[in-house]
């Protein structure tokens, strides 16, 4: 694949908060917490895909993850959500956690699984996403990290 994640780099955060705009996800927290996100460049610096990994005491959550409509459907987003993914190893964390409205499907054919709210770990409650960000209608899921 010619074009594929990297570690996001502080000069990468304008664009990657004006992808998250185009996808209609939310800007919040995530300048502070760009040390754990990946993005995918163009070849001009544009970036065109991005997640996010947030630390919550031993489990993450997964989060920002979108791809500019002009690059959907060639394995990005699986990728970029694989990044995340690798970095929770790299962390010792045992679980990611998501909270979506409208990718429940996408999330599913990537290994993760719906989980009971109430399953979720004080840390992970106390998020601003699991109390505010995310309506109480969207899906949260979990996926355990894959041991390296
Ligand atoms: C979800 C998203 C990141 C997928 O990016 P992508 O690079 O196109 O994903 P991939 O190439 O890895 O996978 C494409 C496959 O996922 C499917 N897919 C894409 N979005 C989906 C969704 N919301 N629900 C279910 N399936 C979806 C595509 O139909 C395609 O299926 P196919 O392989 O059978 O043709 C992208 O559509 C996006 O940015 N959406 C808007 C933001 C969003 O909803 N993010 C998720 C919540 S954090």
């Amino acid at each position: 694949m010619k074009l594929h994640p990297e570690q996001a780099r502080p000069h990468d955060v304008a664009n990657g908060l004006d992808l998250l705009r185009r996808a209609a996800l939310s800007e919040k927290d995530v300048a502070e917490r760009w040390g754990h996100y990946f993005v995918v460049r163009e070849d001009d610096g544009r970036v065109v895909g991005v997640a996010g990994l947030e630390v919550h005491g031993e489990d993450g959550l997964l989060r920002s993850v979108a791809v500019d409509e002009d690059y959907r459907g060639q394995g990005l987003g699986a990728a970029l959500v694989e990044a995340a993914l690798e970095r929770a190893a790299t962390l010792g964390l045992s679980t990611v956690y998501l909270l979506t409205t409208d990718a429940r499907d996408y999330f599913a054919h990537r290994g993760f699984a719906d989980c009971p709210r109430e399953e979720a770990s004080p840390a992970i409650g106390a998020s601003w996403e699991f109390t505010t960000g995310c309506p109480a209608t969207a899906a949260f899921m979990k996926r355990s990290v894959p041991r390296g």
